[in-house]
């Protein structure tokens, strides 16, 4: 599938994604290099991996309630933000677009 991402900086690129590894978009944007720091591994507790998906967001699946109460913790959440480690890679996905999120380390 292809996503597209957009970084701090504004860029965007558009990348193939696997869908038949397992991985979440954290993983997947972390093996891509950018800066995520995911420092809770994916757990849906820390917030770092905060995306906001500018196309796409009828594609995913619906948030479960640690990923909620993360994003309602976030200053700078948006009514399309998720928690990149919550979405698991799938066909479903293609064409999407997300924007990094979480503050720049
Ligand atoms: Fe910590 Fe997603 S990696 S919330």
């Amino acid at each position: 599938i292809k996503i597209k991402v957009q970084d701090y900086s504004g860029d965007v690129q558009e990348l193939e994604a696997p869908t038949d590894m397992g991985l979440s978009l954290m993983e997947f944007l972390k093996a891509n290099e950018y800066p995520i720091l995911a420092t809770c591994g994916g757990m849906a507790l820390c917030a770092t991996c905060h995306v906001i998906v500018e196309d796409g967001m009828d594609l995913l699946n619906d948030p479960g309630d640690q990923e909620m109460d993360q994003l309602d913790l976030l200053p700078n959440a948006e009514f399309n933000s998720r928690l990149a480690c919550q979405l698991r890679l799938n066909p479903d996905m293609d064409g999407m677009m997300v924007r990094l999120a979480a503050d720049e380390e």
